[in-house]
């Protein structure tokens, strides 16, 4: 209640940094120490959305006008499909909500209007790629219809120990054959 979810702008950059920022220093959530700046996230909105990846914020609409951005999602490549075309239908996703929301849905919300939005898109498989010790996050995403397809262990380190990726797969339609390959 009182949450909007309704793609990312220009100024809600500072606070899609922020967010994600939040969880650097401590958690192996994401794989990188070095906080994210500004203008880094304002290239990798543009180029998304001119890519046609949604980028989505959710908005607490209690806490005034403009309402406090309490969290992010969006989606993208989940191999490079310049080098491998084959991939073209299969995304992965980010998402995070701001430190002090959680358990109170706007992850769920967030992922449920980027279900659609990737669905929408003509994709045809979504996949959450989760430190494996996040286990909030890998019962958030079964708890979405995600089913754990892979664990590849000791593949990444952060924080002085090896870690493990959980693959979660959520089949977005149920095309018995793709489009036809184009030649672009
Ligand atoms: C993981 C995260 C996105 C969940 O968002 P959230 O807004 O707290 O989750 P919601 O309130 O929408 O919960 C949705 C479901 O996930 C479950 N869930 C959420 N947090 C959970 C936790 N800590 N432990 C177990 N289940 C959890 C909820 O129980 C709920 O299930 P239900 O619908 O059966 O009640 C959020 O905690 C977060 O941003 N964490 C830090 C960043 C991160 O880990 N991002 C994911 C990287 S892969």
């Amino acid at each position: 209640v009182g949450i909007t979810i309704r793609d990312a702008v220009a100024a809600d950059v500072p606070a899609i940094t922020d967010i994600q920022n939040a969880l650097l220093d401590t958690t192996t959530v994401e794989w990188r120490t070095e906080h994210h700046t500004p203008a880094e996230k304002s290239a990798w909105l543009r180029a998304h959305q001119h890519a046609g990846h949604a980028v989505l914020v959710a908005v607490d609409d209690t806490t005034g006008d403009p309402g406090e951005v309490v969290g992010w999602a969006a989606y993208h490549e989940f191999r490079p499909t310049d080098r491998w075309p084959g991939y073209r239908f299969t995304v992965e996703n980010t998402v995070h909500v701001r430190e002090g929301h959680g358990g109170a849905g706007i992850g769920r919300s967030l992922m449920l209007e980027l279900i659609e939005r990737a669905r929408a898109a003509g994709r045809h498989r979504l996949i959450a790629a989760v430190t494996a010790e996040n286990e909030a996050s890998v019962r958030f995403h079964e708890r979405l219809g995600f089913v754990e397809v892979g664990r590849l262990g000791q593949v990444g380190s952060k924080l002085g120990r090896w870690l493990d990726v959980v693959f979660l797969q959520l089949d977005l339609d149920d095309a018995a054959t793709p489009p036809p390959d184009d030649v672009s």
